[in-house]
């Protein structure tokens, strides 16, 4: 199974109103509820892919509570630890086409409960082929989180996976993850100078890491991927509009896939690229349609460079 870590879990929720007018108040009419995170993103698509899956990570509350059983209604197997503190809620403020987001801090996590934490993790990891580790850290969870666990992932034979920003990336990536997954502007902070465009980036992705796999997005221009022997490209000649929220989870939900059923890497970048499009395209962020997926499939390029 692929194992996924999302230790800030939250609870997304969705307001939607035609405006939004600061200084006003706004009568709700439709509240949208989902397990979020990004690594329960990642375990949400690769059960629509009929992964076997496992979402695990921290949450607490009845916050906590409430992830835990959407994740139920959505079938999606969940082996969270319960912390005390309350998960929080990243809320969306919806209008037709704009989004305004409000995230909660994170909850804070005791020395114990990452103690706690990490003894469970040892537990699951076994059973593990692929971990994939997503997102932020909540407070009190070391800086080199990542790091500690990509070590006991490795130990226990399993394949490792990244996709994180800031110091927790940067911390992570000492481990010498198999793949790294950083955006744009993550790349830009791994290397300390901005790279928008994938052309840009080869010879600075080659130098980031020795012995992990380099797959960069650049939003709507594709994945950047340099292994230790290759390079590609793997892009859509006509981006799609929609929403892009958790294209980056979608696109390392197809990684992993890839990895465990062991598919060479042009496929897998093919895949990366159909099934993070198909996510945009997807009317509720960060779900995608199988259907779309292998539509777009057809018209990924894929260049080696
Ligand atoms: N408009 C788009 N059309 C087609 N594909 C897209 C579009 N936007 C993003 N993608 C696909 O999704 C992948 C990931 O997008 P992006 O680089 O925005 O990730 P991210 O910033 O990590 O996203 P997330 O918000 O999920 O963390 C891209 O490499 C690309 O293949
Ligand atoms: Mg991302």
């Amino acid at each position: 199974m692929i194992l996924t870590v999302t230790l800030n879990a939250a609870l997304d929720v969705t307001y939607r109103v035609p405006a939004l007018v600061p200084g006003t108040t706004h009568r709700i009419t439709e509240v949208a509820e989902r397990a979020g995170g990004k690594g329960v993103n990642v375990a949400r698509v690769l059960h629509t892919l009929g992964d076997p899956v496992v979402a695990t990570g921290l949450v607490g509350g009845a916050g906590g509570a409430r992830i835990r059983s959407l994740l139920a209604d959505e079938r999606v197997p969940e082996a969270f630890v319960p912390i005390a503190a309350e998960s929080r809620r990243t809320v969306v403020v919806a209008e037709p086409n704009v989004a305004t987001g409000l995230w909660e801090p994170g909850p804070i996590v005791t020395p114990d409960e990452w103690a706690a934490f990490l003894g469970h993790f040892a537990d699951l990891v076994r059973d593990a082929q692929v971990a994939v580790f997503s997102g932020s850290l909540p407070p009190g969870v070391p800086v080199d989180a990542y790091r500690t666990l990509i070590e006991a992932a490795r130990d226990a034979g399993a394949w490792t996976v990244l996709d994180s920003s800031g110091d927790p990336l940067q911390y992570g990536l000492r481990a010498g993850p198999d793949l790294v997954k950083p955006n744009a502007e993550e790349l830009a902070g791994l290397v300390g100078r901005p790279l928008p465009r994938p052309a840009d980036a080869v010879d600075a992705v080659r130098a980031l890491a020795a012995g992990t796999v380099v797959a960069a997005s650049f939003g709507p221009a594709g994945l950047l991927a340099v292994t230790e022997q290759v390079a590609w490209r793997a892009f859509l000649t006509d981006p799609v509009d929609g929403n892009p929220t958790g294209a980056g989870d979608a696109c390392v939900a197809a990684l992993a896939h890839g990895i465990v059923h062991d598919r060479p890497w042009p496929e897998r970048l093919v895949d990366a690229v159909a099934l993070s499009a198909a996510a945009v395209w997807a009317p509720v962020a960060g779900s995608v349609d199988l259907s779309d997926y292998r539509r777009l499939r057809r018209a990924v390029t894929i260049k080696e460079l």
